[in-house]
């Protein structure tokens, strides 16, 4: 095994042309690592790393913190000159016990890699989230769903929290980009961004996350009936006015409000793929 001689160590702007050489062919050249290297690099808040084998970087990883007690675990890549030599369960070992050491409750991830699931599922991580993703394009010519203040936020939540399909996600919101806990606080949180949108009578909510594309992109919603089919159709519209594509929804596989999407105009987007949120309890 040729992890004889490996390094696990900061990454360094003057690794940026080597990083961008081992992540060409990773996603048939769709890695998205190139787009934030110089953002990650100069991050100091954030543990960025690279595994050295004979002095050549061969892999990558980041531990970042998002919440309160959560660290966020991303980048992971290894060359495919060296993969199944375990440099990634070498590397996840460290920034597991490197988060421990910060004192972070719990690290989180996401991933729709099949071989990554197995690494993950073996280091002890539960899976949260089986994530599809609902696509509804923008449909012109009506309002846009309301946003609630922090307060009224925070009441919404033991109103909707126990509608059916809310428990599928399992306390966290569905965001690829940090998944936080799902709960009173997270919606005042949203709301006071302007992040959150409430159906009519307060029956339906949605959260939205930092899209990745021209799209309004949605990590939860909660709710039913004509509230949440209210909601989604407004979401539409809003996707219209912002002059977006289209709206894009995370919900869980099996989720009860899959009839509630197709009545508003949303088809499945990835029937394909899987997206899973996991955890590790520290
Ligand atoms: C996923 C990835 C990081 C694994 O890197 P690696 O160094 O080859 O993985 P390791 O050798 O440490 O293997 C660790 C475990 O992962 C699983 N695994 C890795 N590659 C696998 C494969 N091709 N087939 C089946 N299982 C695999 C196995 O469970 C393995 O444990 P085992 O060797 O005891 O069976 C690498 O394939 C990669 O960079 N893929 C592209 C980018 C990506 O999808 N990253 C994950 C995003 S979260």
């Amino acid at each position: 095994m040729a992890t004889r001689d490996l390094l696990i160590r900061p990454v360094r702007p003057a690794d940026r042309d080597r990083v961008i050489e081992l992540t060409k062919d990773i996603w048939a050249g769709h890695d998205y690592i190139p787009n934030v290297f110089d953002d990650w690099v100069s991050d100091a808040g954030a543990t960025f790393q690279a595994v050295e084998v004979d002095g050549v970087v061969v892999g990558l990883q980041r531990l970042r913190p998002y919440a309160p007690g959560l660290a966020w675990y991303e980048g992971l890549r290894v060359a495919t000159s060296h993969r199944r030599q375990g440099l990634a369960r070498a590397m996840l070992e460290s920034a597991i016990a490197e988060a421990r050491e910060q004192g972070f409750g719990e690290v989180r991830l996401a991933t729709g890699n099949p071989d990554a699931v197995r690494l993950f599922e073996s280091s002890g991580f539960r899976r949260l989230v089986d994530a599809r993703w609902w696509r509804g394009s923008r449909v012109e010519g009506g309002e846009s769903a309301r946003i609630p203040d922090e307060a009224e936020a925070a009441r919404l939540w033991p109103r909707i929290s126990g509608t059916p399909g809310t428990e599928l996600y399992h306390g966290v919101v569905a965001d690829f980009n940090g998944a936080g806990d799902l709960g009173a606080a997270e919606l005042a949180r949203l709301a006071s961004i302007g992040m959150l949108r409430v159906g009519p009578g307060g029956r339906a909510v949605a959260g939205l996350r930092r899209p990745w594309g021209d799209n309004l992109a949605v990590s939860f919603i909660a709710g039913q009936g004509g509230s949440l089919r209210e909601l989604l159709i407004a979401l539409r519209f809003e996707a219209d006015a912002d002059g977006l594509d289209d709206v894009v929804v995370t919900l869980p596989r099996d989720h009860p409000a899959a009839d509630d999407m197709h009545a508003s105009g949303y088809d499945f987007a990835n029937a394909d793929d899987h997206s899973y949120i996991y955890a590790l309890t520290l």
